[in-house]
This record gives C-alpha cells, structure tokens and sequence, in this order.
C-alpha cells in the first residue's frame, strides 16, 4: 500500500495519479497497452475525434528536430461513430479515466460530436482541441480567438454534464485570457499547451520537409514555454490546469505541479519510451516519499502559495 496519496482532482474529474497520455500520441490506446499497464495511470486521452473520418495530411507528417519533433498528421482519426463501435470495446476493459479528445472545424460539428459521445459511460470527460482550422471563418484557427473559444466552450457545455477541459493554444499573446473565457463559459478545466507553430526546410531541395509546410512543434524543445503558459494561468485566473508540453521525466511533471498543472500529460515522450508513464508515477511517489509529501495534491501551484 502507498503511504503517498497520489489522486488529483481536475473540477469534477478525480483521478488516482496525475499522469496521462497525451491526444495524439497513444491512439486509441491498443499499441501503448503493450508496453504499460493503463491501469497504473492517471488518465488515457484518445487521438482527436472528429464527425468524420480523416485521412489527415499526406506525408512527409513528421521530421525530428534538435530537440523534440515536428508533425503535421492533419487529425487523422477513425471518425465518432467507428471510435463507438470498434475502439471503446478495448478502452472498456481497463479501469483507467477515458478523456475523449475532440476536434471539429465549426462550432455545430464540435456539439454534434458531443452529443454522439456523451451516453458512453466509458468516457469520463471531454477534452475539446480549439487548435484546428475554422473552415467558416476563412482558415482562422479557434484557438486564436477568444470569443470562438468562448462560444465553443459555451455550445459544448450546453450538450454535456461530464467534465469539460478545454486544450489550449499556445501560439497567442496572452493564454490566460483564454483561460479567463473558458471559466466564463463553464468550462471546468483547460490543458495547456497544444504543440508551437513550426516549419523545416531541405536545404539541397529548398523544399518544406513537411508536406503541410506548417507544423507542430513538440518535445523537450517547447518545455520552457509550457511552464511558463501554465504559471501564467495559474497566476491569473482560478481554473484547474493539466500540464502539457515536452515533459520527459518525473522531474518535469513536479515543476508543472509546482507552477500550477493540477495534473499533466505525456506527449512525445510515448514515441521514445512507450513504457516511461508508468515508471514516472512510480518515481513522482518516490519524490514524495523522500521529501515528506502525504497528497501529491499540494504541490500544485506551490510556488505561488509558497511566495
Ligand atoms: C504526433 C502528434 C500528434 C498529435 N495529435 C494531437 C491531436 O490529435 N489532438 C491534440 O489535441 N493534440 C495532439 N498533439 C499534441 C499533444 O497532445 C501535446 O499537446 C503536444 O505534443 C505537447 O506535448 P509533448 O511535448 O509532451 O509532446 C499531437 C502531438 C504529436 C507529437
């Protein structure tokens, strides 16, 4: 039995550690399921879902970077109704918190989305992806306005009960007035950061690496700016934050709790080491343990209430 209380609250959704996979990175959670008990973890977040099914972009999608990794995938995904029929089945047999990630490019698609998913009593909460096109405004992204992530997070709330945490961009000026709406509209959490805009070029080509040409950027490269998105949340607005952005150790997931995350989530790191997320909550408690920590609870936003 551990002497550490591990469980974190985000508003509503309780869970028993605060690590979880990131969207994106683990699929629909079959693969990862091989390398690391999804028992042992705090959360599993699925791929984004959209109406539709998507093929995404073509390749190239991804090019490794100094120090994380760029991908323009495009939201490829199986669609919400084959997520119902040929994925929950899977997810069902584990007891690990299911957070449906979902991605639309109009503010109906994101309800209708909602409204397919919300009686599955397997996922426990939704997360919403406001950093995808916004096909009727021109190619705006919602992630950039603040009245379309007002009103997406406004809409969605109306079609669901289950915890709703909306997955910040970081590519604004001010993320805590994001933050700021989506506590307005009812949000109950947000997750902070999306990947950094980005771009690589062949030089013998002159060509984009990336077919897209724009892509986002991951990894330990953007873990400085991701602590500093999720401290300027945490210093402004009273909203529950899940960290996210090239954590790659426990080490990581202690500083975004003590900047603010209530809980964080694992990205890129899944591709080098399927098996760390498990071993990280294994050695947060051992941090605990060795610095007289009971509820791993109370180190989120330390340094703020410690001042
Ligand atoms: C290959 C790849 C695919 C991703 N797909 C999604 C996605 O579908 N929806 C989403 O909200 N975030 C997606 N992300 C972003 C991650 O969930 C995460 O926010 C970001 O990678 C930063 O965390 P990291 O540095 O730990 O990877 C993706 C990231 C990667 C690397």
């Amino acid at each position: 039995m551990s002497k550490v209380d591990l469980s974190v609250k985000i508003g509503p959704l309780k869970l028993r550690n605060p690590v979880m996979l990131a969207s994106g990175t683990v699929g629909y959670g079959n693969e990862i399921s091989e390398f690391c008990d999804l028992n042992k973890l705090g959360g599993i977040v699925t791929k984004s879902l959209s109406l539709k099914p998507r093929k995404g972009n073509p390749p190239q999608r991804i090019v490794e970077t100094p120090a994380g990794m760029l991908n323009a995938i495009g939201l490829a995904n199986v669609g919400v109704e084959e997520f119902i029929k040929e994925k929950i089945p899977f997810l069902k047999k584990y007891d690990v918190p299911l957070i449906c990630n979902i991605a639309a490019s109009t503010i109906e698609e994101y309800v209708e989305c909602i409204k397919i998913l919300t009686n599955e009593e397997t996922i426990k909460a939704f997360e919403i992806n406001v950093s995808c096109p916004n096909v009727r405004e021109g190619g705006l992204q919602f992630g950039n306005n603040i009245k379309a992530v007002g009103k997406v997070t406004e809409k969605v709330r109306a079609a669901t009960d289950k915890p709703l945490i909306i997955k910040l961009s970081p590519n604004v000026s001010y993320i805590a007035e994001f933050a700021e709406i989506v506590k307005k509209e009812g949000g109950d959490a947000v997750s902070a950061i999306n990947t950094l805009v980005g771009t690589a070029f062949n030089i013998f080509t002159k060509k984009p690496k990336i077919y897209n040409v724009n892509a986002g950027l991951s990894g330990p490269a953007i873990k400085p700016v991701a602590l500093a998105k999720v401290l300027e949340i945490s210093r402004n607005v009273h909203i529950p934050i899940i960290g996210i952005g090239g954590i790659m150790n426990w080490k990581d997931v202690i500083e975004f709790m003590i900047a603010g995350a209530s809980a964080i989530q694992i990205g890129t790191l899944n591709f080098i080491d399927p098996a760390a997320s498990e071993k990280i909550v294994k050695e947060i408690e051992d941090y605990c343990i060795q610095t007289g920590i009971d509820k791993i609870s109370e180190l989120t936003a330390s340094y703020l209430i410690d001042k």
